[in-house]
């Protein structure tokens, strides 16, 4: 049985099998919780990012998809990185790409055999995404692959401030759908 819960931590000190990026299709490098994870990784990760194949100039990993590296000096092993949607008024396609992240995110996971994944709270920074709604598709799409996957055993939704922390909460004490 899988077990989902929220904690307000900073997520590169977490001891996980992998801890998630919120980045952009570069992969390159950011702000935000993707400064955090290259700081704290240090310049190997970059290193490999860079290695990885360009499915179009300049974009590494297009929105709604995902890609993992090791986590250099992380205490996690792997880092799987993702990108989010930026939040344009919701016409644009955003619910469906920031679930497929957690499909996604989940799917190199289960590959790669993991059992305890950090996430941040994708999109919900720089990208705008509003925290309720994207809070509601991170614990429904991941409740939703973990009914059919159970051999991931822990997922933790890492939150930076308040207002995140208990909009996860809120969403994870509604029983699911
Ligand atoms: N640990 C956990 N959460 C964090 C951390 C951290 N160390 N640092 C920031 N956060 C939180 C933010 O407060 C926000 O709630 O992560 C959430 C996601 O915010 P962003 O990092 O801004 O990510 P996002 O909104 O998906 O925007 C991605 O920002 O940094 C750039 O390169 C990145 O272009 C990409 C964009």
């Amino acid at each position: 049985m899988s077990v989902l819960r929220a904690v307000q931590a900073d997520i590169t000190t977490l001891a996980v099998d992998a801890v998630v990026n919120a980045a952009n299709e570069t992969l390159l490098g950011g702000g935000g919780v993707d400064g955090a994870i290259h700081r704290a990784a240090g310049p190997g990760l970059l290193a490999e990012c860079r290695a990885l194949p360009q499915v179009r100039p300049g974009v590494r990993c297009p929105a709604g998809q995902a890609r993992i590296t090791a986590g250099h000096r992380l205490q996690a092993p792997w880092v799987i990185h993702t990108v989010g949607p930026v939040w344009r008024g919701g016409g644009h396609g955003e619910a469906e790409l920031l679930a497929g992240c957690y499909r996604n995110v989940l799917a190199l996971a289960q590959k790669q055999g993991l059992r305890s994944v950090a996430f941040p709270a994708i999109s919900c920074g720089v990208y705008g995404y509003p925290v309720a709604a994207a809070t509601a598709i991170a614990v429904t799409t991941v409740r939703g692959v973990l009914a059919r996957t159970p051999a991931i055993e822990e997922i933790i939704f890492t939150c930076f401030g308040e207002t995140i922390f208990s909009a996860y909460e809120d969403e994870l004490g509604r029983q699911p759908a």
